[in-house]
């Protein structure tokens, strides 16, 4: 599997991703009724490091990294992921995940923040701790779950000094 940067030509394959993500309502804030112009600019607009799991020319996951806030908190990014939910549980978030974290390091992040880490996202939670990760905080009901109703979300934050750039 390689790990590349996105190019507009995969935003085929990424939409298909994102919509079948969304449409459980379990994971992210995004409607299940989201336009493909409301995604492309989430995960494609100016400005927006995205990367793509290219699987033999098959797309099975993607994730962005961006600067977490602007100007004087700019130093912390933020990263938002997805893999396609016939590729869960196959090893494509954790290679995303360590891959995210070097390309954070090499632009110069100090540390990697997840804002909204859905407490009921059992794989997601799992994954960022074994990649060091640890929540720093909890949101309160912050999440409508399609399911469950209102549940909490998690902060998750790691610093990256301890990430060895190959
Ligand atoms: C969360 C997500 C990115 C994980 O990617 P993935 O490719 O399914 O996960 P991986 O196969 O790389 O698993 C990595 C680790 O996560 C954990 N994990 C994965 N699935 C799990 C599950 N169902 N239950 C508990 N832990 C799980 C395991 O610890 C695993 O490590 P191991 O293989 O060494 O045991 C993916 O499931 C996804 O896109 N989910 C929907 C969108 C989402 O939740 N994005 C993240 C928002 S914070």
């Amino acid at each position: 599997m390689q790990i590349r940067r996105a190019t507009e030509a995969d935003f085929v394959s990424m939409w298909s991703i994102f919509h079948a993500v969304v449409a459980s309502g379990d994971t992210y804030v995004f409607a299940p009724t989201t336009s493909r112009e409301d995604a492309h600019v989430y995960w494609l607009n100016p400005g927006i490091t995205t990367f793509v799991a290219d699987l033999k020319g098959s797309i099975v996951g993607f994730y962005k990294l961006i600067p977490n806030q602007r100007d004087l908190g700019s130093h912390v990014a933020n990263a938002s992921f997805m893999v396609s939910p016939a590729a869960h549980g196959k090893g494509v978030g954790k290679a995303m995940g360590e891959h995210c974290l070097i390309e954070a390091r090499k632009a110069g992040y100090q540390a990697l923040q997840f804002n909204f880490v859905v407490s009921t996202n059992k794989s997601a939670i799992a994954l960022w701790k074994k990649l060091g990760f640890a929540i720093v905080g909890t949101l309160p009901k912050a999440f409508n779950h399609q399911q469950l109703g209102y549940v909490d979300a998690h902060v998750m934050h790691r610093f990256l000094d301890d990430i060895v750039v190959p």
